[in-house]
């Protein structure tokens, strides 16, 4: 199989495995469809994709990793519906789809973030491994996605609204409200897969470079790019008043630093994993996403 359907499986698998929860008739219907709503809307799942990628590059098996690579995404998702709350970027597209709460009101789409965590947690804590695995895959997340990662990332970054940020504070932004939940995706895979602490080292060192590139890539995106390529509004950046890579480096200095973050980020798994293609490419694809 070559690479690209490689990746389109993997996506198919968890776009399956997201569509099957959250369904059923139960009294609080309106948080079920609220949280599917979003669950289901798309994306590139690039999160649980890279979960399922590092655990077979560890030595697992990329299918068992399915659940752990889901409670990622959810946890992912939690993060977008809050993101576009009109208390934060108040943005009103998200994946091609009106933003939850324009869809199902502020308070609903609140719970549904908060539900969508709980359930993040959940869903890895009934992974088919042991509880060993789970508990430590579990502390990855928390350790991530709290005060001193992505929420700190989150915060770093409303505050920076309307002031002219420098590089180095632009870098600690986007490591923690982007690259913070990457590594979650990256190592929790790699302990999955059983790897060693080089090889666990190595993930939180791609997914640090991945993530910064990927949040560069935003950055641009949200200036050169259309509403409809994207799902999202473009120029939401702007008319929130944000520093963003692109602000303080242009388009070419944008796309330098993406080159640069994704050679490094592929030399650091070609070092310690017998088999990095699959992860080399995603870092590539990454690189030069248009949406
Ligand atoms: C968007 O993430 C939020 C950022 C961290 C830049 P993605 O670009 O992965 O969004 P989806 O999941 O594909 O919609
Ligand atoms: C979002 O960053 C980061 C998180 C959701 C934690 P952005 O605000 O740049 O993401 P988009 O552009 O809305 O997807
Ligand atoms: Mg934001
Ligand atoms: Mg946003
Ligand atoms: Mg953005």
């Amino acid at each position: 199989m070559n690479i690209a359907d490689r990746l389109e499986q993997l996506r198919v698998q968890v776009d399956a495995y997201l569509a099957g929860v959250y369904q059923g008739s139960v009294p609080q219907r309106t948080l079920y469809e609220a949280m599917s709503y979003s669950l289901v809307a798309g994306g590139k799942r690039v999160r649980p994709i890279l979960t399922m990628l590092f655990a077979e590059a560890a030595g697992g098996d990329a299918d068992q990793a399915l659940e752990l690579g889901c409670g990622v995404e959810m946890l992912h998702t939690y993060s977008l519906i809050h993101d576009d709350l009109p208390c934060m970027d108040d943005d009103e597209l998200r994946r091609g789809k009106s933003t939850n709460h324009v869809v199902f009101g502020e308070a609903n789409a609140v719970l549904a973030g908060d539900a969508l965590q709980a359930a993040a947690f959940e869903t890895i804590l009934s992974a088919p491994y042991s509880a060993e695995v789970r508990a430590a895959a579990a502390l990855e997340l928390a350790r991530g996605v709290g005060a001193d990662g992505m929420c700190a990332g989150q915060v770093l970054d409303t505050e920076g609204e309307g002031n002219s940020l420098s590089l180095e504070q632009l870098r600690l932004i986007h490591a923690k409200k982007t690259g913070a939940l990457l590594e979650c995706a990256c190592v929790i895979g790699a302990i999955a897969g059983g790897a060693t602490e080089m090889q666990i080292s190595a993930a939180r060192t791609y997914a640090a470079q991945v993530g910064l590139a990927f949040q560069i890539r935003d950055d641009l995106l949200d200036h050169i790019s259309t509403t409809d390529a994207l799902g999202k509004p473009v120029g939401s950046d702007d008319s929130n008043q944000k520093t963003t890579y692109y602000t303080l480096l242009g388009v070419d200095g944008c796309e330098t630093q993406i080159h640069v973050c994704t050679e490094t980020a592929k030399r650091a798994v070609r070092a310690a994993y017998a088999d990095s293609e699959l992860l080399c490419a995603v870092a590539d694809w990454l690189a030069g996403r248009m949406n």
